[in-house]
């Protein structure tokens, strides 16, 4: 069977794999078939047990420990190659006994594997299907991305907590989160920000495990905002919380930017500054009559979006001033009060 005149594919080397891998490229530049677009080191920027089954996914839970005692843990290499007339067939997969496989991907995986030692310190992928899954989770962009050309800022799309990657995929995408990409890693109380779709609109996804009380706060107090001025709140979509109270994630509406930090180092026109005082002043009414104290007002926090209004973000530590349980009096006057949002017990 004939397909397309090319497809792109891609192995990886885990770290045990790499003696040698001198003798893999040298194999892999010799296929009359095969141009390598570009390899890549790569590492986890967490630990390697976590980020194993967030890559390899699927429903069977992949054992993290065994993984990383037979592939190892450390740096690990991504090769990325242009197959010209790629042929199917069948071809042998323990589960499901016989699959249609990109043959010349098939047989040099399993020659690789071979010389590797241990079955699965190589990785490769057989079909187009595959590769599209694999090179979003190792190189944070996708198949088409990687189709126009070869990307400048390939990184690892599996976050440092990996459980992130199976939850935005899991009961993420049961929500209509797609293509998550990891875009900020460990700010202050996040874990980590996803860029990505929710049923079809850009979004933003927060990710929280310190804090996660904070991003429940954020969304009932976004939304509210955003019933009395929509031109300058981001439009908050979902939110999810784990059963156990610990993790949280919250989905708004994706402003495209800059912040006014950035426009304001730029420098604004008289007309410009008009029109953000303007939106700063409908932002104040707005907080005045819901009641609600933002308490991190400051310029990296606005956004400006397409319509060309400033839109205010980050209302996790926020207050409603209709709580009664939080007299703005005693905020003032007790540093517990810190630790409190954080979650933590007074005293402690
Ligand atoms: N709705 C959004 N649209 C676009 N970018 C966003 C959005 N929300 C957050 N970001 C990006 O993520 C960064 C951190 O988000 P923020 O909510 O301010 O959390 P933090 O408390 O970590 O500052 C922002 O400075 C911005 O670059
Ligand atoms: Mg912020």
């Amino acid at each position: 069977m004939s397909g397309q005149p090319s497809e792109l594919h891609l192995f990886v080397l885990w770290e045990k794999a790499r003696r040698v891998e001198a003798r893999i490229l040298e194999d892999i530049e010799q296929q009359k078939n095969i141009e390598i677009l570009g390899k890549w080191e790569l590492a986890f920027s967490g630990p390697a047990a976590e980020a194993y089954p967030a890559f390899y996914g699927g429903k069977k839970p992949l054992d993290g420990p065994l993984k990383v005692r037979k592939c190892g843990g450390g740096g690990f290499l991504l090769i990325v190659v242009r197959n010209l007339n790629p042929t199917y067939g069948s071809r042998w997969a323990r589960d499901e006994k016989y699959y249609i496989a990109n043959e010349l991907m098939y047989d040099l995986k399993a020659r690789y594997r071979e010389w590797a030692g241990r079955k699965h310190r190589v990785h490769g992928t057989t079909s187009q299907r595959e590769f599209a899954r694999d090179v979003f989770l190792l190189t944070g962009h996708t198949a088409e991305e990687w189709e126009r050309g070869v990307p400048d800022d390939v990184r690892l799309n599996i976050p440092a907590e990996a459980a992130w990657r199976n939850i935005v995929d899991g009961v993420g995408a049961d929500m209509g989160l797609s293509r998550c990409r990891v875009v900020l890693e460990n700010k202050y109380i996040n874990d980590v920000f996803f860029e990505g779709q929710f049923k079809g609109r850009d979004a933003i996804v927060k990710c929280s495990s310190t804090c996660a009380w904070s991003i429940g706060n954020e969304f009932r107090l976004a939304s509210r905002l955003r019933a009395v001025a929509p031109l300058v709140v981001p439009e908050p979509l979902a939110v999810w919380t784990s059963d156990d109270g610990r993790r949280a994630f919250v989905v708004t509406e994706k402003v495209g930017g800059p912040s006014l930090t950035d426009l304001l180092m730029r420098g604004v026109t008289e007309a410009q500054a008009d029109g953000f005082a303007s939106d700063i002043l409908t932002l104040a009414k707005a907080l005045h009559e819901t009641g609600i104290l933002h308490r991190d007002i400051y310029t990296d926090n606005f956004l400006l979006g397409a319509d060309g209004h400033l839109k205010v973000i980050d209302l996790q530590m926020s207050i409603d001033r209709n709580d009664s349980e939080v007299p703005l009096r005693r905020v003032r006057r007790e540093p517990q009060y810190a630790l409190r949002m954080l979650g933590r017990p007074r005293g402690a």
